[in-house]
């Protein structure tokens, strides 16, 4: 399948059963860039409650960078790596001393904030802002990997570098964050680790790795831990 109906076809899955999720209900960068943080370590079932906690007392930029970093302790307690919360805070006090609490809209400076590395500066960038950007994490990598049956291992200090090109030319320049977020529900609930549920998966007809029957050998995981 050509690149515009894989997008297509993505897209039109997403519409249909993209997932209802707390932080997909409003526009806010800020929500977006907090809900991408607590998402970096964490299933997103666990984050939905923290999430909620999280906004109901913290709603802007500003109010987050007030806060005591012991009540911000108490927030986050339960989701771990606590250094997320405290780059967190950090940012949002830069972001309120220098750009009047605006988040940057590019994924090239989001990336310079403490906390952001690639995979949430393109998400944040691509779903809060629209650019046309990749946010590739495992899951993405898996199913690139399967997509058109790349043996280049998914957990080494090499494979974002490698599947990255290609996740860039896939995303559109209309729906960037849609797109990106499809991706991640087709991750997680179709093109999954074990048994992955190919009739149900818009790129089915496409997948080099199911016309192979290569989908459980794929991906490939290297000796070297991420
Ligand atoms: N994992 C990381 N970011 C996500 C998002 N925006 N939606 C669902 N799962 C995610």
């Amino acid at each position: 399948l050509a690149i515009p109906d894989l997008v297509d076809r993505l897209l039109t899955w997403y519409d249909q059963h993209g997932r209802q999720l707390p932080w997909r209900e409003s526009p806010d960068p800020y929500r977006i860039w907090v809900s991408e943080i607590m998402l970096q370590q964490t299933q997103v079932a666990t984050v939905i409650p923290y999430y909620e906690r999280f906004m109901a007392e913290l709603p802007t930029v500003q109010a987050l960078a007030a806060v005591d970093q012991d009540r911000l302790n108490k927030l986050w307690q339960g989701l771990g790596y606590y250094s997320r919360a405290r780059h967190l805070k950090a940012a949002a006090e830069k972001m309120v001393r220098e750009t009047a609490g605006e988040l940057p809209d590019r994924a090239a400076d989001l990336i310079k904030l403490p906390g952001i590395g690639p995979y949430t500066a393109g998400a944040v960038a691509s779903i809060a802002f629209g650019e046309r950007t990749p946010a590739v994490d495992g899951n993405v990598m898996r199913i690139l990997s399967r997509l058109t049956a790349d043996e280049t291992p998914v957990n080494t200090s090499k494979s974002r570098a490698h599947y990255t090109p290609l996740a860039d030319r896939l995303v559109p320049a209309h729906r960037p964050g849609d797109f990106n977020q499809a991706l991640m529900d087709l991750g997680a609930t179709i093109c999954i680790p074990k048994s992955p549920r190919c009739p149900s998966c818009p790129w089915q007809a496409g997948c080099l790795a199911h016309a192979r029957g290569r989908t459980q050998d794929l991906p490939r995981r290297g000796k070297k831990a991420k």
